[in-house]
């Protein structure tokens, strides 16, 4: 039964690392990322998709092009690159709203926003550590 039971979970072990990856890598275009990312700056703060995808939040929730019209995931898995996502290609001094060009301004007003709003009744973590490392890390950002 022991050797049975270790087989099954072997040949699933097996099935698991092969099957996963290859849905989660498109053959082009660019994916969610599959792990906490990094957003940078001087004060870099982390960021985990699967944690707010599994609270139900749509893409453009976050993500919007320069009309600021929301992305759908359609949209930016069609895309070639995730250059045009990053928040701070757009949001700079060459945006003609002053109050949205720094990144404390947008990344507190969406990500503390919500925290402190809540999704279906789950709030978000408020401490200024729960979201910025202490330490800058060697590599910035997923994918660079
Ligand atoms: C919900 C997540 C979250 C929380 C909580 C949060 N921040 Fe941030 N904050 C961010 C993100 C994301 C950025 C963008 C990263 C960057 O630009 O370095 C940012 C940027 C900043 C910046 C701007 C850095 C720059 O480029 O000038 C400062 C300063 C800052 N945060 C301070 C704080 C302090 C102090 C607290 C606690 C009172 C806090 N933050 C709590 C997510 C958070
Ligand atoms: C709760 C907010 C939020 C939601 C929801 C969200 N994202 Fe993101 N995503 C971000 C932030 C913030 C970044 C980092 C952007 C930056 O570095 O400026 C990011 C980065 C990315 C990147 C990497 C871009 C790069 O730098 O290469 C991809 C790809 C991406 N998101 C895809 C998606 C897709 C697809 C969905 C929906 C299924 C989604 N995201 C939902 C906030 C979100
Ligand atoms: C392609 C350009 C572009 C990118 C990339 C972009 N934005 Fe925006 N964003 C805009 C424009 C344009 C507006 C509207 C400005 C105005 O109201 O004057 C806006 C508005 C906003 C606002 C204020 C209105 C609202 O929706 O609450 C926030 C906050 C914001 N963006 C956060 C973000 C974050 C966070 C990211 C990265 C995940 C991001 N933006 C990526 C162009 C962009
Ligand atoms: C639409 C609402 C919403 C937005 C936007 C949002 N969050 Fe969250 N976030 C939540 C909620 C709700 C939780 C608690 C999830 C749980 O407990 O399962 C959470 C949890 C977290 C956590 C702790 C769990 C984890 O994933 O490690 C971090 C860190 C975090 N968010 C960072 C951010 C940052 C940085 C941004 C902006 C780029 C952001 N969040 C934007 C709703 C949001």
């Amino acid at each position: 039964m022991r050797k049975m039971m270790s087989g099954l979970l072997l040949t699933m072990g097996l099935f698991l690392t092969v099957v996963v990856p290859a849905t989660l890598v498109s053959a082009q275009g660019i994916t969610v990322p599959s792990s906490e990312i990094t957003i940078d700056g001087k004060k870099p703060a982390r960021f985990n998709h699967d944690t707010h995808l599994k609270l139900g939040v749509e893409c453009g929730q976050c993500h919007h092009d320069a009309k600021h019209q929301p992305l759908s995931e359609a949209g930016i898995t069609a895309m070639e690159s995730g250059e045009q996502l990053r928040c701070v290609n757009c949001h700079n001094q060459k945006l003609s709203n002053s109050k949205l060009q720094k990144p404390k301004q947008i990344f507190h007003a969406r990500c503390r926003g919500c925290h402190k709003e809540g999704v279906k009744g789950k709030k978000g973590p408020g401490k200024c550590s729960s979201c910025h490392l202490k330490k800058k890390p060697a590599k910035p950002i997923e994918g660079c």
